[in-house]
């Protein structure tokens, strides 16, 4: 295989360029041409593509955001979507392509797999929703991100003796809240795998203000419902004060951590690996710090669990 073609699709998250810049060096390391392709799926249809050279990709690894853009495509769903795309990938002679995102990412590799086009997907997301690898990429920087925040709203919600229920992205997963909320001593998590938690919520609360405990943090999922109404609803069952932050796109930006930037680093050479041997329907993962392959049918296929451990443990350190 001698020319290769990357794109970010779906939500971006920091460590995505880092992923990039790791596909355009490694497959330039082994004499392959690289075609970055700009706005995801619907910048394939639209022929947004532009060979990347060693230099595209400088100083990009620190950045937060994708070099590539991203976008959400409908027509990519379509199969006269994924006709363009491939009469794209033939126009410019790419033989194979490195889909950085997440599951809807994926499906959409999946299509061009099935066509016979050889793709590889690298799991790039803030919300660790995906199954077949540990971490993905964007998840500890994001993870980093909520905690500095909950950290300062942690000394006004002490200064004025108020519960706070703070929201955090993650869609339907709740990997973002429970690591948050372990990381910073939540009272509760709120979280959709473990849906019939709120009246513990309630009771812990009542408990807690029983023995003189005079603020709480909450951490909600977005998977599990609206944090103004679960701050409504908390502060009518306790009377206590309450106040909701929406933590929103803060989550998605800023400087990867190192521990992105080197999953990333390794994910990316993994999949220009992978088209290099012949392979295609794959996505790369980390799993106890090995790198690992995984049929991406069997991965979209599949819920990603949470670690339930994490979760009791969490409860029994917030007594
Ligand atoms: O998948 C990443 C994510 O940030 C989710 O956590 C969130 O639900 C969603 O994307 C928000 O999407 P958008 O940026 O399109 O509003």
């Amino acid at each position: 295989m001698k020319k290769i073609g990357v794109l970010t699709s779906g939500g971006d998250a920091p460590g995505m360029n880092a992923a990039i810049r790791a596909v355009v060096r490694k497959a330039i390391y082994h004499s392959m041409d690289v075609y970055g392709i700009k706005y995801g799926y619907q910048g394939l249809i639209d022929g947004h593509i532009e060979e990347m050279e060693i230099g595209s990709v400088g100083d990009i690894i620190q950045r937060g955001g994708t070099q590539l853009y991203s976008a959400r495509c409908n027509e990519f769903k379509t199969d006269a979507g994924q006709e363009k795309a491939l009469a794209q990938l033939k126009k410019h002679g790419i033989e194979g392509l490195i889909v950085i995102g997440g599951d809807g990412s994926f499906r959409g590799a999946q299509k061009l797999a099935d066509k016979g086009f050889p793709c590889i997907g690298v799991p790039g997301t803030i919300d660790n929703d995906i199954a077949g690898t540990d971490f993905t990429i964007g998840f500890d920087t994001a993870l980093n991100t909520i905690i500095d925040a909950i950290d300062k709203i942690r000394d006004t919600a002490t200064s004025h003796e108020r519960t706070y229920v703070i929201e955090v992205m993650g869609r339907n997963a709740g990997d973002l809240a429970l690591w948050a909320g372990l990381a910073d001593g939540a009272e509760s998590i709120l979280i959709p795998e473990a849906p019939d938690e709120f009246d513990n919520v309630l009771e812990r609360l009542k408990r807690g203000h029983a023995r003189g405990k005079k603020h709480s943090i909450i951490i909600l999922a977005e998977g599990v419902g609206s944090g103004i109404e679960y701050g409504q609803r908390i502060e009518e069952a306790t009377n206590l004060e309450t106040r909701v932050t929406v933590l929103g796109h803060i989550q998605r930006g800023g400087s990867p951590t190192a521990a992105d930037r080197v999953l990333a680093s390794r994910l990316g050479a993994k999949a220009v690996d992978l088209l290099r041997n012949g392979q295609s329907g794959k996505m790369v993962g980390i799993q106890n710090n090995q790198l690992v392959e995984h049929n991406i049918t069997d991965v979209v296929a599949e819920r990603n669990e949470i670690n339930h451990d994490m979760y009791k443990l969490a409860n029994e350190l917030s007594i």
